[in-house]
């Protein structure tokens, strides 16, 4: 079998969010298809708290993240983990329906759950639209733009994550995205930040 067969599949790149309490919560997903005319399907890891979330406020908000959309909210929503940190916090977002959605944005879709299937990993949720609406006329960014043009990664508990290995004898790896520092990165300075995930290089193995 050629896994990299898998890495012609297209997406798009969202933040799925759900209510959380008083506030909101949500994560970065790729794995999102609309499945008829007033239902959509995303794939969300059983690690992830956004998935907890949905399974008990049996709701969720979709974001279409646009090429023009802050660089921050990548990391804020597909690298770290709500069971941690307020997502919410320092980004600009708007309530539609009881729940965050990102203001910057090309738009939202809001969706009721109406089904659910277990895989070994992750949960696929059914949607049944709602509500939606544009945003801001801006190209919604694809997951091969997130790769191509951002040098984008995807952590573990994305479906679509495949494993980098260093070409170098001397490289760190960060322990929160996977991204590969060629070199010795001792030498860089302390405000030295992941390209990808933005955490400092205490956050990077050697290997
Ligand atoms: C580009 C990208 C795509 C991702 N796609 C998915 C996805 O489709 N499903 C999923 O479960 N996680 C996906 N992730 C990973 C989650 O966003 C990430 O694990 C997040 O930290 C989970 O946050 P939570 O615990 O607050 O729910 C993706 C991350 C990135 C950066």
């Amino acid at each position: 079998m050629n896994i990299n067969i898998l890495k012609n599949l297209s997406y798009g790149v969202y933040v799925v969010s759900t209510p959380n309490g008083e506030k909101s919560t949500g994560c970065i997903a790729n794995s999102l298809m609309q499945i008829t005319h007033d239902t959509i399907a995303v794939s969300i890891n059983h690690k992830n708290y956004t998935n907890e979330c949905i399974k008990k406020y049996k709701r969720f908000a979709i974001s279409i993240l646009g090429v023009e959309t802050d660089d921050n909210v990548i990391p804020v929503f597909g690298f770290q983990s709500g069971h941690e940190v307020d997502k919410f916090q320092g980004v600009k977002t708007i309530t539609v329906d009881g729940i965050e959605v990102i203001e910057n944005s090309v738009g939202y879709i809001i969706c009721e759950l109406v089904n659910m299937m277990e895989t070994e990993t992750h949960t696929v949720f059914l949607g049944k639209i709602t509500n939606g609406e544009i945003l801001h006329e801006q190209i919604p960014m694809t997951y091969a733009y997130y790769h191509a043009v951002k040098n984008g990664k995807s952590p573990e508990n994305a479906p679509t994550y495949i494993e980098e290995k260093a070409t170098g004898d001397l490289a760190y790896k960060c322990r929160i995205c996977g991204y590969i520092y060629e070199g010795d990165i001792t030498k860089e300075p302390d405000t030295y930040v992941c390209p990808i995930c933005k955490k400092g290089k205490e956050f990077f193995d050697r290997v």
